[in-house]
């Protein structure tokens, strides 16, 4: 619906000026939270018996049609929904927007507009994306629903894990209200909830088993960076220890209470990025020979070979663990210098922006304000909005995560995250 709108008055640049189609878009998207509201509250109707059994409930009744709950098929029920957790894929996530799945819209309270969500979803998540997040992907391709946000009143569910990453968040403690070491307490604070429950006999979303096999994924330090640029380049470097030292922290504290399984993403391209490109300058000596800032994106790298040499360290400290560390930077960078094998055409410009080419990008104006350049829906791009990326570099990102081609150890992350089939 909103991609024929879209395209109506589509034009040599490919870029659209929104119309009335964002009118439209706002119904629809005001008749979706409505239903949302109205299914939320039924699923909380059934009271103290929490809102996770009822959607299970919903799951298993989708899952076999017509399921009459009598006396034995409600004990099958029982043993299929312990089976059901034994082998469901539990993840944990920490970070900042990159993985962010609507916790900072929850949490502020800020009312995030088409034309965001309008690729995947249809409506506005909260995601600050078209669509997708790179998480969202790695829970599908795990064959597991999107993680909920930490903080998300309304339709979450925990039973497959908890998104703790907030949009803005910095690895370094107190830069930002959500930082990591106050990710790590929410799950502490979570799981101990958790555990007490089952202690008390009550139902949990999940329980000891689950936080031992699950994934922990750690996709933060943009931030971070973001925040000494401004500084002379080998300041700049001094400054990174210190913040991949909180990544460090962060994993060895989970660590110490059960975690196993580890997902460390590094940083991105940012000199890749049209926030970046678009800052004014003096002349184009600093770009590399794919147009990004060099120096942007040597500070990126370095970062990287950091917390890649910590992820070698804590691998041979941390008694039975898996830490895969992923080269983000080499899957982003590969995708705007090998962007036409992608289908990219411009891939340093936004898709939703001001101000048209060369990077459509302008500092004082977000996506989300009224005649923003927008793109064609199904036009390819890389950057959203100048700083998060689209529904469809998303995917490509995480094919590529879950392909081990760019992780240390070279392991398909599935291998590590789906226990082999039992005969049953
Ligand atoms: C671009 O693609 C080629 C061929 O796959 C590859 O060898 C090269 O490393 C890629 N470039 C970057 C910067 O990743």
């Amino acid at each position: 619906m909103a991609s024929a709108g879209m395209n109506g008055n589509g034009n040599g640049g490919g870029m659209v000026k929104r119309m009335g189609v964002l009118r439209v878009q706002y119904y629809c998207v005001m008749g979706a939270v409505a239903a949302a509201v109205v299914l939320a509250t039924l699923r909380y109707m059934p009271g103290p018996a929490a809102s996770t059994a009822v959607a299970r409930q919903a799951v298993a009744a989708a899952a076999a049609p017509m399921g009459s709950l009598g006396g034995r098929k409600r004990k099958e029920e029982a043993k299929r929904e312990k089976k059901e957790k034994e082998d469901g894929v539990v993840l944990f996530n920490f970070g900042d927007s990159n993985s962010d799945t609507g916790g900072v819209a929850a949490v502020m309270g800020i009312h995030i507009a088409p034309p965001e969500g309008r690729a995947h979803f249809r409506h506005p998540t909260g995601r600050l994306s078209d669509g997708r997040v790179i998480l969202d992907f790695i829970c599908e391709s795990l064959g597991t629903h999107h993680l909920s946000p930490y903080m998300k009143p309304l339709g979450s569910d925990y039973s497959n894990g908890v998104n703790f990453a907030i949009a803005g968040s910095t690895a370094t403690p107190g830069d930002t209200t959500f930082s990591l070491d106050v990710q790590v307490d929410q799950f502490l604070f979570f799981k101990e909830r958790c555990l007490e429950a089952i202690e008390r006999d009550e139902s949990a979303p999940v329980d000891e088993q689950g936080f031992t096999k699950a994934l922990y994924t750690m996709d933060i330090g943009h931030n971070d960076i973001n925040g000494v640029l401004h500084l002379p380049y080998d300041k700049m470097l001094e400054k990174l220890p210190a913040i991949v030292g909180e990544i460090r922290k962060a994993i060895e504290t989970l660590h110490k209470h059960g975690a196993r399984k580890f997902l460390i993403h590094g940083t991105g391209a940012l000199g890749c990025m049209p926030q970046k490109l678009a800052m004014p300058r003096d002349d184009d000596s600093g770009l590399d020979e794919n147009g990004c800032i060099a120096t942007i994106n040597n500070v990126c790298k370095k970062f990287n070979a950091l917390l890649s040499e910590t992820c070698d360290e804590l691998r041979l400290n941390l008694k039975k663990s898996t830490i895969i560390f992923v080269d983000m930077f080499a899957i982003k960078y590969d995708l705007v210098a090998n962007h036409t094998t992608y289908g990219i055409e411009k891939p340093l410009m936004t898709c939703c922006g001001h101000g048209g080419p060369p990077y459509n990008y302008d500092p004082k104006e977000s996506c989300m304000t009224s005649d923003m350049d927008l793109c064609k829906l199904g036009e390819k791009f890389i950057s959203w909005d100048g700083v998060h990326f689209t529904d469809a570099a998303n995917g490509i990102v995480a094919s590529k995560v879950l392909s081990g081609e760019y992780s240390i150890p070279r392991v398909k992350l599935a291998s590590i995250v789906i226990p082999p089939k039992s005969d049953d």
